[in-house]
């Protein structure tokens, strides 16, 4: 996270020095640039939402931060190594997936790229679904990762996502979040986050596998009512529980935990996830209703295999194990 901007490097003065003003005679000195120069700078920074007194004769004072998921928000709380190394921030774009495909394709964008922006106009989802992205309202962010693991293997990253997710949310926000096998993460039935992993790979090894990652934060009643078209009722953590989420924090505690899970399920595999994803399940010891693409299969869920597949056990008492499909409600 280097290579800032002139214009967060004015912004870091006003931070240190938030007690009292700066001249923009001092500020020009630092930078060597003028000062209409740098009070070009200022208004840029004010149209990105920062609140600057400015005083003629005084200078300039920070009064305070918007909550945006820029680098210079963000890096003060991220205490990741690889995770966010290298960083790409968008205000608005189709799908963070999507550009995610085009960095680790054309370059050697190293493992924990991440890709965040405030909107997304795209937004994508498993099957050909949308995923709607109310602009500053939640995360919806793509990790480039290159993990040395057998393909058939891939499908638990999902899982070992859900597992982290679902147990940050519980955690921070004392919630029941529930992971909907492979993908969803409801609070009350009702989804507040969505996860989809793209990959490229050959017959032996995956070359890139993109972490997709989308959660409804600070959306209120109101605009969650406006969202159509979905498989599933919305909700965001604000609508559960009335707080108004900090989602720069929220994103750095989060990429922090992503970050540890991913190097232990590299290390250790899935093995080591397999009981922290049961107890966040929704519907253990339920009757649950799978679609795979070929069937529809109905039975009480029992749980994960080492794997990542589904367990039921039939009304005829038959144990099912499933690789691949979709909970529905
Ligand atoms: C799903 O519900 O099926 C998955 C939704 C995944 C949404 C996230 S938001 C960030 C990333 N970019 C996308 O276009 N999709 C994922």
């Amino acid at each position: 996270m280097n290579n800032q901007p002139v214009r967060y490097k004015i912004l870091s003065i006003l931070k240190e020095n938030n007690q009292i003003f700066t001249s923009g005679e001092e500020i020009s000195k630092t930078f060597n640039l003028s000062r209409t120069a740098i009070w070009k700078h200022i208004q840029e920074l004010k149209k990105e939402g920062y609140e600057i007194f400015s005083v003629p004769k005084k200078g300039y004072q920070i009064q305070k931060s918007p909550d945006v998921l820029t680098e210079e928000e963000v890096s003060r709380y991220l205490k990741t190594t690889d995770f966010a190394r290298d960083y790409c921030y968008y205000v608005s774009l189709g799908s963070t997936n999507t550009i995610a495909k085009q960095i680790a394709e054309s370059s050697n964008a190293p493992e924990g790229t991440v890709i965040v922006a405030e909107e997304q106009t795209e937004g994508k989802g498993r099957m050909g679904r949308q995923w709607v992205s109310l602009k500053n309202k939640g995360i919806y962010m793509s990790i480039i990762t290159r993990p040395k693991i057998p393909i058939n293997r891939a499908p638990q990253i999902t899982l070992m996502l859900a597992t982290v997710v679902a147990r940050f949310i519980s955690n921070h926000y004392h919630v029941p979040a529930k992971i909907k096998w492979p993908n969803d993460i409801l609070i009350h039935q009702k989804k507040v986050c969505g996860i989809l992993v793209e990959m490229s790979s050959d017959l032996d090894s995956i070359h890139y596998a993109i972490l997709g990652i989308g959660i409804n934060l600070n959306q209120t009643a109101g605009e969650l009512n406006m969202i159509e078209n979905q498989h599933y009722m919305p909700t965001s953590i604000r609508n559960e529980t009335d707080i108004v989420v900090n989602r720069r924090v929220c994103f750095a505690n989060l990429l922090l935990e992503l970050e540890r899970a991913y190097q232990a399920f590299i290390e250790n595999g899935f093995t080591a996830f397999k009981d922290l994803w049961e107890e966040y399940a929704y519907s253990i010891g339920k009757e649950i209703t799978v679609h795979t693409h070929s069937s529809i299969i109905q039975g009480t869920l029992l749980g994960i295999t080492d794997q990542g597949a589904l367990s039921l056990v039939g009304k005829d008492g038959e144990t099912q194990v499933i690789y691949s499909g979709e909970i529905v409600l």
